[in-house]
């Protein structure tokens, strides 16, 4: 490798000084902690994982605890904080582990696990094993792309970012430390080498950065210009019963929201439903569904989704597939897209109670 690896001594005597005190430090290493708020950390901000990760500890406080839960409780405790393809992995990596009595400790094994991919296997690996691997986030992959001035765009830079953090991880000091070196990078990154406006007064590898030295490093990492999110749209179904409550129904294991409690509702397409295409999907038929005014938006990662909601109360006697739930209830246990829903339905007087924010 033929780039010099800035010091890791010098990294690490300021994390020694300035790391930050995040609740999965604060205790042993222990890897379902580790592993726990690495999966909740891949789309979620510190600040937004800090509380979720103690509230989940004290629901399914082992692994084993997790493993045993029935998957709506997994997918209740999960609510709010989005993609849950990530719980639906989580719940089948908790039941791999405990069938074989715990974590393994290389990357190798960890990667076999199910929704254990290289970021994560690498993490845990160094976090909570003191493996001297980089896992490679987008606070390691802006750091390493200023200090050696990697001009290449994301994500075609991925491989070559990758093999120069794990490069920097061959010092002695690096590797005598490995857990603290990771997240010392994590750190880093966070706090100095921010995307925009990076404190590189304050860095201790200001004199060894490239695209400082360039006059480069706030416009790096370069990226390939994103397409712009195309839109979806899905009509749904507020279906009230004579208490008030709403029917939810689960949705599908596999896909968006898989495996999630959601009102009843049309496929998500490109095209816009009418009234009575729209109607085909309604959970029960021949009643008197009107449209409520406005629309939900939601921003998933691939796209826009745009939705509009039909209404109309369950007359008594008649059956409907899924399970009633007080609105205040369903706020609880509905992922995003669906409260902005409840949210719509509130705002037009079609819920009693208040559904609760986001
Ligand atoms: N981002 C991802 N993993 C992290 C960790 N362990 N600490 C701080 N930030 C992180």
């Amino acid at each position: 490798m033929p780039a010099a690896a800035p010091p890791a001594s010098a990294l690490l005597h300021w994390y020694d000084r300035h790391r930050r005190a995040l609740p999965w430090r604060e205790t042993l290493r222990d890897p379902y902690r580790i592993w726990l708020s690495e999966v909740m950390l891949q789309q979620t901000t510190v600040a937004a994982v800090a509380p979720r990760w103690r509230r989940f500890l004290d629901r399914f406080p082992s692994v084993q605890a997790l493993a045993a839960a029935p998957w709506e409780d997994v997918a209740a405790e999960w609510a709010g904080l989005g993609y849950y393809a990530r719980a639906r992995n989580l719940h089948a990596c908790a039941r791999a582990v405990a069938a074989r009595n715990g974590f393994p400790d290389t990357v190798e094994e960890l990667r076999a696990l199910p929704g254990i991919g290289a970021y994560t296997a690498a993490a845990i690996a160094a976090i909570a094993f003191d493996r001297p691997v980089v896992p490679l986030d987008g606070n390691v992959e802006r750091v390493t792309s200023r200090v050696h001035a990697v001009e290449e765009a994301l994500p075609g830079a991925r491989p070559r970012l990758a093999a120069l953090a794990q490069h920097w991880m061959a010092q002695p000091e690096a590797a005598g430390r490995p857990a603290d070196f990771v997240q010392a990078l994590f750190d880093l990154g966070a706090t100095i080498c921010t995307p925009r406006n990076p404190a590189c007064a304050l860095c201790p590898w200001q004199a060894e950065c490239a695209g400082r030295r360039a006059g480069i490093a706030d416009t790096l990492p370069r990226k390939a210009p994103k397409r712009a999110r195309p839109t979806r749209m899905g009509v749904h179904f507020l279906l009230r019963d004579a208490q008030g409550r709403l029917l939810l129904q689960r949705r599908p294991p596999k896909g968006l929201l898989g495996g999630m409690p959601g009102l009843p509702g049309t496929p998500w397409r490109a095209e816009g439903w009418d009234h009575a295409e729209a109607l085909a999907h309604a959970p029960a038929p021949g009643l008197d569904w009107h449209a409520l005014p406005g629309e939900a938006r939601h921003g998933f990662t691939h796209f826009e989704l745009r939705m509009t909601l039909l209404a109309a109360t369950l007359p008594p006697g008649m059956a409907a597939e899924g399970e009633w739930w007080a609105p205040a209830e369903a706020a609880r246990i509905l992922p995003g897209a669906m409260l902005r829903l409840l949210a719509l339905a509130e705002a037009a007087g079609a819920v009693a109670s208040p559904a609760g924010g986001a």
